[in-house]
């Protein structure tokens, strides 16, 4: 068989390749290599006479064979592009065949029926024999639709079995390849069963649908009165209907398997309906509109990174500017991940208003509904939650992936530790990497069941139906994630659940916890709860996120001729940290219209451009702080004087190591910024312009865009995509006040 090597010339590298069934697909397929001229010769197969004449005239192949052995002898790869009942009769015909060394592939869409027809024909199946599925399609067909460039961006997965030869899979997945696909690997059950139902169903839905109301309706008078939502559900029945039939055939078994369970699902739908059960609708209605919303983004993702080739998003900061105006930044992240938990275990429906509809709030906000919480919403800032109590979350379909989210991670395995189900918690990249232990081991203290991958790192793996123990527990590190974790975790624990923290952190979740009506008691720096009291629904009003404020408080106050009111911010005093710390630098910050809100201070916030000088930070003020750091580095780049930060090694394991990440950063543009193992020392002075990398931390992306204000030439920022985390909106809220930063256009 010929060997798989690199690109060298334009001269073909291997021999015969050869298509059987010249349709659209074999059809696209032989063009879209005869282009590349890897084959020395293109021969088509087809039964029909005048396909083959187009298939030459139209520069598909090479030349057409009426004789299948002829076609076949000393061929390097078959590619069977039939029909797919055709499929067994094919493989009968190549069986009797001397097919030496030749590599046989196939592009049907159902797999197991293939794979048993080629086991038949064989008596066993060839090792050189890969079956593959190309996922595309247009509405013509024949081969005067092919074209080269069917496949590009478009999976085809392939279905190697134990005794697929590996070099003979290596290149079934290079011609692919050179056709642009995105090539995957899939068992062929799997392939099956996912094919059954996200292609397989929705046709048969659509076929009987359309059958179903034509039927009954006289002169197919019916469809006049059919609007937009008709013709969208339905457009997959005009398919062809041989094809469908073939398909339904050759897959029957997984159909079937997706079809039953369908059916049930409608049956409760069709109970609902007769017994009038509106939560019940609500729930699925609810679930699916955010499934699909998802199913949305990731087709646009595809279409994004089609149009960059890379999902590298850069913001490009221009020097200068100055800032004025009132804003009001988005919802509070700490209190919006709260108020769908315990909106969720409370009784009744809780209204939320201000909630974050950043992408780490709505992680938590899916794995609730996951455990089947029915949340309306959100819908500019309003989400709507149907309280389950303390007891009424059930089990997931899969594993709970929180993306970016360490706070949804460690607060959710505090719940989930206690409850009757088997939980795993799964994230991206970033959260991948960041310690669990210091949650999972006192959960295991509590008698929690806990694996977590290697290293202490997500996956957790929880295993339910444990019986958990309050304890009292002094954390080794000051952490309001941990602190809310085992609070969480003693609701459901025997007897009391103590924390006892080194230094204040967030309170928000003691806070929440009483306007839950749950009694919460704090004794000097311990919070203690106890389990055998209710949660019960209640109205949550976010505050703005003091954190997102704080980018445009350093902005402020480093921009000459600034000044900026940010409006309805939380001033918990458990987060004001950067306030102080500014305010020691010389920052011009004032608090007016001093309010309480649903149980969290509240203020209009307003500042005004000042001479900041260096300072040692104060180390009660890290915990209170931590979130800030990376734009009070930016700060202190712009004061006089040198700033020190000590006690801070806690910034080492957020969404980035903070205090490398922002120090290389603050390095590349020219500022004297020593990284130490607890923190940073930084000595103001000019900031100059050059390339800097967020590393998918989004406080870090905004820290440099704040950075550009007082820069001499424009900041590059790479990696910008998870400022949607936390703050949506970002670049169109910095460009409203003076900050001249956007997305690099293309
Ligand atoms: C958070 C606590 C802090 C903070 C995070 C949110 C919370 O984390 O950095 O952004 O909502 O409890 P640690 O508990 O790890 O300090």
């Amino acid at each position: 068989m010929a060997e798989v090597m690199p690109l060298q010339s334009d001269a073909p590298i291997f021999g015969r390749l050869v298509v059987v069934g010249l349709g659209l697909i074999g059809g696209s397929f032989a063009k879209g290599l005869r282009a590349k001229h890897l084959f020395r010769e293109v021969v088509g197969v087809d039964l029909d006479a005048e396909s083959r004449r187009l298939a030459v005239e139209l520069g598909v192949v090479d030349r057409c064979e009426t004789d299948l052995a002829a076609a076949c002898r000393g061929a390097d790869v078959i590619q069977l592009a039939v029909p797919i009942l055709a499929m067994e009769k094919l493989l009968a015909q190549l069986a009797k065949l001397e097919l030496g060394d030749a590599v046989l592939t196939d592009v049907g869409s159902a797999k197991g029926s293939v794979v048993c027809a080629a086991r038949q024909a064989f008596n066993g199946m060839p090792a050189r024999f890969v079956p593959g599925h190309p996922i595309a399609g247009s509405e013509q067909s024949g081969v005067e639709a092919a074209k080269t460039t069917l496949f590009r961006r478009h999976k085809v997965i392939l279905t190697p079995l134990e005794e697929t030869d590996s070099a003979a899979l290596v290149l079934v997945d290079r011609l692919w390849r050179e056709l642009g696909a995105d090539v995957e690997h899939m068992q062929v059950e799997h392939h099956d069963q996912v094919l059954a139902a996200t292609s397989h169903l929705p046709h048969l839905l659509a076929f009987t649908l359309v059958d179903s109301l034509a039927q009954r309706s006289e002169n197919l008078e019916i469809f006049r009165y059919a609007a937009g939502g008709f013709r969208d559900f339905t457009r997959i029945a005009g398919s062809d209907p041989v094809m469908w039939h073939d398909i339904f055939l050759a897959n029957r078994e997984a159909v079937l398997r997706t079809l039953d369970t369908f059916r049930d699902d409608l049956d409760a739908l069709r109970d609902a309906v007769d017994v009038g059960d509106g939560h019940q609708l609500l729930g699925v209605f609810t679930r699916a509109r955010v499934a699909r919303e998802h199913f949305s983004k990731i087709l646009a993702r595809r279409a994004y990174v089609d149009a960059m080739h890379s999902n590298d998003l850069i913001y490009l900061a221009n020097p200068g500017g100055s800032l004025s105006g009132r804003i009001r930044v988005p919802g509070d992240k700490s209190i919006s991940h709260r108020s769908i938990m315990l909106g969720s275990l409370a009784e009744g429906t809780t209204e939320v208003e201000g909630f974050l509809e950043g992408e780490d709030a709505l992680a938590t906000l899916q794995a609730f509904r996951d455990m089947g919480v029915v949340i309306e919403g959100p819908h500019h800032g309003r989400v709507t939650i149907h309280g389950v109590g303390l007891h009424g979350l059930k089990s997931p379909p899969g594993p709970l992936y929180l993306g970016n989210s360490g706070t949804s991670m460690r607060l959710l395995s505090g719940l989930l530790a206690a409850q009757p189900f088997d939980t795993t918690l799964t994230g991206d990249a970033s959260l991948s990497k960041r310690p669990m232990n210091r949650v999972a081991k006192p959960l295991r203290e509590m008698g929690a069941v806990i694996e977590t991958g290697p290293e202490g790192r997500p996956p957790l793996q929880i295993k339910g139906g444990q019986r958990l123990a309050g304890m009292n527990y002094e954390m080794p590190m000051a952490s309001a994630q941990v602190k809310s974790c085992l609070l969480l975790a003693g609701l459901y624990a025997v007897g009391e659940t103590a924390v006892t923290e080194p230094a204040p952190t967030r309170d928000h979740t003691e806070r929440m916890l009483r306007g839950f009506g749950y009694p919460v008691a704090v004794n000097g720096n311990t919070a203690i709860v106890e389990s055998g009291h209710k949660l019960t629904a209640s109205h949550i009003e976010v505050p703005a996120d003091i954190s997102s404020a704080a980018f445009f408080l350093v902005a402020a106050s480093i921009a000459e001729g600034s000044e900026l009111l940010l409006e309805h911010v939380g001033i918990n005093p458990t987060r004001t940290g950067v306030i102080d710390i500014l305010k020691l630098m010389g920052a011009d910050i004032s608090l007016e219209n001093q309010r309480e809100v649903g149980g969290e201070p509240v203020a209009d916030i307003r500042v005004r451009s000042a001479k900041l000088k260096g300072i040692d930070i104060p180390e009660d003020l890290v915990p209170l702080a931590i979130d800030e750091f990376p734009v009070l580095f930016v700060a202190a780049a712009c004061a006089e004087g040198r700033t020190v930060l000590r006690d801070a090694e806690e910034l080492r394991v957020k969404e980035s190591d903070r205090i490398q990440v922002m120090a290389d950063g603050l390095q590349s543009l020219g500022v004297k910024a020593e990284p130490t193992p607890d923190g940073i020392i930084i000595d103001g002075g000019s900031i100059g312009g050059g390339e800097v990398y967020s590393h998918g931390d989004h406080r870090i992306a905004m820290s440099f865009s704040v950075a550009s204000l007082r820069a001499t030439a424009p900041i590059r920022i790479h990696d910008c995509a998870n400022v949607a985390t936390s703050f949506p909106n970002f670049l169109g809220l910095a460009a409203q006040v003076g900050i001249r930063v956007a997305e690099e256009s293309k």
